[in-house]
């Protein structure tokens, strides 16, 4: 199978080169490799944040594992040129609906969570969020009334099909792990929650297996806050999903530790950290590796049918964690390549 490499710009690739050192000491046979230009790195090269080479890459990939992008030598750019735009359209390119957030406190870095440490250490959820859909992508756009005042709208909507494929990869998702899945929406005000309430439910009589609630979007934030233990997947649109899954990051700790992956309707993948490329500190080997190297361990359960070597992976990182091992945003001074190693020598 191929896998892509795309390190992109600013921390990018010095976490990539720690990922690609754990995949390589892992050993596994039949996977192969190829790496790729995207963001700022790739406009300086190419002039363009995805060219149409590492598309093709994408295209021919079982599976892409990203590092960050987001230049600021690329701040003057157009929109179209910004680095952000290699993630995105990759997203558009190979339709990625849908992003997984895991949310897991490592025992090792309960004291790191913005929640009480009981609280935390009972978190182990994922997120799936709806990508392509929802009010980010309906009509827009500020008008002036007849009465003269600006108005602002964006039209939220969600089709049958869109609900029912994100609720598949939902199911799938919860089948892998404890088999709870509970969809969040307003359907008590919005009619296009109604619907997606209505789709989850039909879609659930093919999953049996898998135990469905639902929660309106106001208790899920409090409930998330109060008592996250009780969630294992959750499912939402595109607005929700990105106000919650940000929320439950800062219930985990340093933004160094998440990890996620966008994923086809055929399982494959897009995984990267949930952060971006941190212009601050790249290139002074202060950043922390782990989000990207869970990020693999994602990949291999998810779109390599490796679990094993997933499990290898999530086990050496909390291993190295429990044997002292921190970044300075994890309160410590090590650095990203003796992070790298602290993993490594567990493995
Ligand atoms: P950021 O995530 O790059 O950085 C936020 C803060 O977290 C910074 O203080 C940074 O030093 C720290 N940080 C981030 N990753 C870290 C790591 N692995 N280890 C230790 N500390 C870490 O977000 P920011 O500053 O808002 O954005 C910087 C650039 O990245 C922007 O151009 C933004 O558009 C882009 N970006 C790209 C993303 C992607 O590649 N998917 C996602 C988010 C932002
Ligand atoms: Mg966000």
């Amino acid at each position: 199978m191929l896998v892509a490499l795309f390190a992109g710009d600013g921390i990018g690739p010095e976490i990539m080169a720690e990922a690609r050192r754990v995949l390589d000491a892992l050993g596994l046979d039949g996977l192969t490799y190829e790496e790729g230009l995207v963001g700022g790195a790739a406009y300086k090269a190419k002039g363009h944040p995805l060219p149409p080479e590492t598309l093709d890459i994408a295209r021919r990939a079982d599976a892409i594992l990203f590092g960050a992008v987001g230049d600021y030598d690329c701040d003057a750019l157009e929109r179209h040129l910004r680095p952000e735009q290699a993630i995105l359209g990759l997203r558009k390119e190979l339709t990625l609906f849908s992003n997984l957030r895991p949310a897991k406190v490592f025992p090792q870095l309960a004291d790191a969570s913005a929640l009480k440490q009981e609280v935390a250490s009972a978190i182990d959820l994922l997120i799936v969020r709806e990508l392509n859909g929802d009010v980010y992508f309906g009509e827009k756009g500020i008008r002036t009334t007849a009465d003269g005042l600006r108005e602002g709208y964006d039209i939220m909507s969600y089709n049958e099909a869109e609900v029912r494929r994100i609720a598949h990869s939902a199911f799938r998702a919860a089948q892998v792990r404890r088999k709870k899945l509970c969809s969040v929406d307003k359907a008590n005000v919005l009619e296009t929650s109604q619907l997606w309430r209505d789709v989850v439910t039909e879609v659930a009589a093919d999953y049996p297996d898998v135990e469905l609630s639902h929660m309106y979007v106001d208790n899920a934030a409090m409930q998330l806050v109060r008592n996250p233990g009780q969630f294992d997947v959750i499912v939402t649109g595109n607005l929700f999903g990105d106000i919650l899954s940000d929320q439950a990051s800062m219930c985990v700790g340093s933004i160094g530790m998440l990890a996620s992956a966008s994923l086809d309707a055929n399982g494959k993948g897009l995984y990267e950290p949930i952060h971006g490329s941190a212009p601050d500190i790249a290139g002074q080997g202060k950043a922390n590796p782990l989000a990207t190297i869970l990020s693999a361990a994602m990949m291999l359960r998810y779109s390599l049918g490796r679990p094993e070597a997933a499990d290898r992976i999530e086990a050496a990182v909390a291993k190295a964690l429990e044997s002292g091992a921190r970044s300075p945003d994890l309160g410590g001074a090590m650095t990203t390549r003796e992070m790298g190693d602290a993993v490594l020598a567990v493995l």
